[in-house]
């Protein structure tokens, strides 16, 4: 069934198409999934309809910075505080039908928030998978408002109490990072890691393809967006970002599932570096949206100027062919006699 969707971002909820996929056809999951945080309304994931979420009470109207995410976390109601369950089991009914299709010791790499990793986390290790590590993505710069105690206290013509928390704030520290947690699917029991390599060809990682200035990566990642790189998308994650991680965990012609689509970034990325994708995207807007992306940044080859097309020519190709060939060579160590 693959035949139907590799290489196109398929319109609908990714719940009815994941269990048409082969099974055990997966090389790779990449998503940024729907946070829960209530981003928008495609991140509200739960049956609770309170006014205040999406910033839809008459206290939030007309208050941008205060918009969209208008509520305090620690709820006001009981069914606030059943957000993170209901989360958590919507995460379980796409995560179980994605556990199938992946391969055995292949990676799965689920962006999600600070505070609802853990419930994706939980489902996800209900499933069967194994987190394998944590990885955060540092961006390049963080929206912030941290309101000064002080200032409410003032309003309220409380003297004392604002000079006794001068200095004092209200909120997070500013949110650099996004958390991606790394899962795999385990191998056959009795095997070792390296067997499955060769059986499955997925489990290994592909440093050398992936140093940072020279340097090993580490579990930090910098990435930011490339000058005229077409945001279209709230929540678009960098280019450079998603190509980094599929080169780091597949091969040319792997597969990549994305259920989550969006602006479409994974599907780009996939094509650019010639593996091929399996996406879906439940917004029909952001769904066309992405589709033309993809069209205009792969087929056209109409890439941002300071981005090198991965295509490269015949002649470039040889060149490449010929320098890693030499280099293996070099490389070879004498068999022992
Ligand atoms: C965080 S955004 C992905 C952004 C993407 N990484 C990018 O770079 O543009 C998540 C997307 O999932 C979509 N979505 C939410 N629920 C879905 C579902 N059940 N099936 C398919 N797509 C869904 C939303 O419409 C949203 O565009």
């Amino acid at each position: 069934m693959n035949n139907s969707y590799i290489d196109m971002i398929t319109q609908g909820d990714c719940h009815n198409f994941l269990g048409d996929i082969d099974n055990e056809s997966i090389d790779l999951f990449l998503s940024d999934i729907p946070y829960g945080i209530c981003l928008d309304d495609w991140d509200v994931l739960h049956s609770n309809t309170n006014s205040a979420l999406l910033g839809q009470s008459p206290a939030q109207l007309g208050k941008s910075g205060f918009k969209r995410r208008g509520k305090p976390i620690n709820g006001w109601s009981q069914a606030d505080r059943n957000i993170g369950s209901e989360y958590r089991e919507w995460c379980g009914t796409w995560g179980a039908l994605v556990f199938p299709k992946m391969k055995k010791g292949a990676s799965l790499f689920v962006f999600s928030g600070r505070r609802t990793i853990h419930q994706v986390i939980n489902a996800f290790e209900d499933i069967g998978f194994l987190l394998k590590d944590m990885l955060a993505w540092k961006k390049p710069s963080a929206h912030h408002r941290a309101q000064r105690v002080s200032i409410v206290y003032d309003r309220r013509g409380m003297g004392d109490a604002a000079h006794k928390w001068e200095g004092w704030r209200l909120g997070n520290l500013a949110p650099i990072f996004e958390p991606i947690a790394w899962f795999v699917k385990p191998y056959k029991i009795g095997g070792t890691i390296a067997d499955n390599i060769l059986e499955n060809e997925v489990g290994a990682m592909n440093v050398d393809e992936c140093l940072i200035n020279g340097s090993s990566p580490t579990n930090l990642l910098e990435f930011d967006y490339r000058t005229n790189e077409k945001r279209i998308h709230e929540a678009q994650k960098p280019l450079s970002l998603i190509e980094f991680l599929i080169k780091l965990t597949t091969k040319d012609g792997q597969i990549i599932l994305d259920p989550f689509m969006g602006s479409g970034t994974t599907a780009v990325a996939a094509k650019r570096l010639n593996r091929h994708f399996i996406g879906f995207e439940i917004d029909s807007s952001f769904c066309a949206s992405a589709s033309v992306r993809l069209q205009d940044e792969v087929t056209t080859g109409e890439y941002p100027a300071e981005i090198k097309p991965l295509k490269l020519s015949l002649f470039e190709r040889q060149e490449k062919y010929s320098a890693n060939k030499s280099l293996k060579q070099m490389r070879k160590k004498p068999r022992p006699a």
